[in-house]
């Protein structure tokens, strides 16, 4: 069995065939499927998901890309959600420097508050990094984030980077791009890094993996992000599914 540590099923790309999408991953022995809530909307509708399927978990926390729009009010009901059984992280947070949105300063301020909320609920923490390597992890060193621990979601850096992480009692997760022709860093880390620091995400409906990339992503497909980590790493993909399905029931405190 897999689990898909990371998925947006709540995004409105499933308005029209969810049943479908859920159906195809258990099918594809996608047994758990942890959903993950950017803002408001997306939030309400993964506690929805969760509360309707007992497979599905969910996260709760507020996009960088969006940290302009989010209030203290809002942190505050993400805090109270934080208590809801289903909700096992919080997340995704983070710095997104490739989109100008939100200032810098703005998503700094945002990701910091959220770290305290993580520890103030003592719940693991997501990572979105995107171009701001540097600034995440010396964010979660400042905020002593390895307090809750957490993931680099679709891990996208270094294998140094991956270690500090790792040191930081954080997990690494990998996704569609470790299946890309042209991924040299993200194979490399798949490559390098033990097995018990990763977990499988497939970050549907983005970050399709090869062959099907350029067409909506879901969770069946993180059966692909497996296949490519057993090829690089020369063992079975029974063995890369029995680990990473044992560390996401470890790091999300699964009830299975
Ligand atoms: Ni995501």
């Amino acid at each position: 069995m897999y689990i898909d540590t990371h998925v947006h099923l709540n995004a409105h790309q499933y308005d029209e065939d969810l049943q479908e999408v859920i159906d195809r991953a258990l099918e594809a022995k996608v047994d758990y499927m942890v959903v993950i809530g950017f803002d408001r909307k997306t939030i309400e509708r993964a506690i929805t998901l969760a509360e309707q399927y007992k497979f599905i978990y969910a996260v709760v926390g507020w996009h960088p890309v969006d940290a302009i729009d989010c209030t203290d009010e809002d942190l505050k009901w993400i805090e109270e959600l934080a208590a809801h059984p289903k909700v096992v992280a919080i997340g995704e947070t983070g710095l997104d420097y490739h989109w100008d949105k939100s200032p810098h300063e703005v998503q700094q301020e945002v990701f910091r508050k959220q770290i305290r909320l993580a520890q103030k609920v003592n719940l693991p923490i997501v990572i979105h990094n995107r171009d701001a390597t540097e600034d995440v992890v010396r964010i979660l060193q400042e905020e002593n984030a390895e307090k809750t621990g957490g993931v680099m979601h679709c891990y996208g850096g270094s294998v140094e980077t991956a270690k500090i992480c790792i040191n930081l009692n954080f997990m690494i997760s990998l996704g569609g791009p470790v299946t890309f022709k042209n991924a040299k860093t993200p194979k490399e880390v798949a490559t390098e890094i033990p097995l018990e620091y990763l977990l499988i995400e497939t970050d549907a409906p983005y970050l399709t993996p090869h062959p099907y990339r350029g067409k909506r992503n879901e969770p069946a497909h993180v059966v692909l992000v497996a296949e490519e980590i057993a090829r690089l790493k020369s063992i079975s993909i029974e063995e890369v599914a029995r680990v990473t399905t044992e560390n996401a029931i470890k790091f999300y405190k699964l009830p299975v």
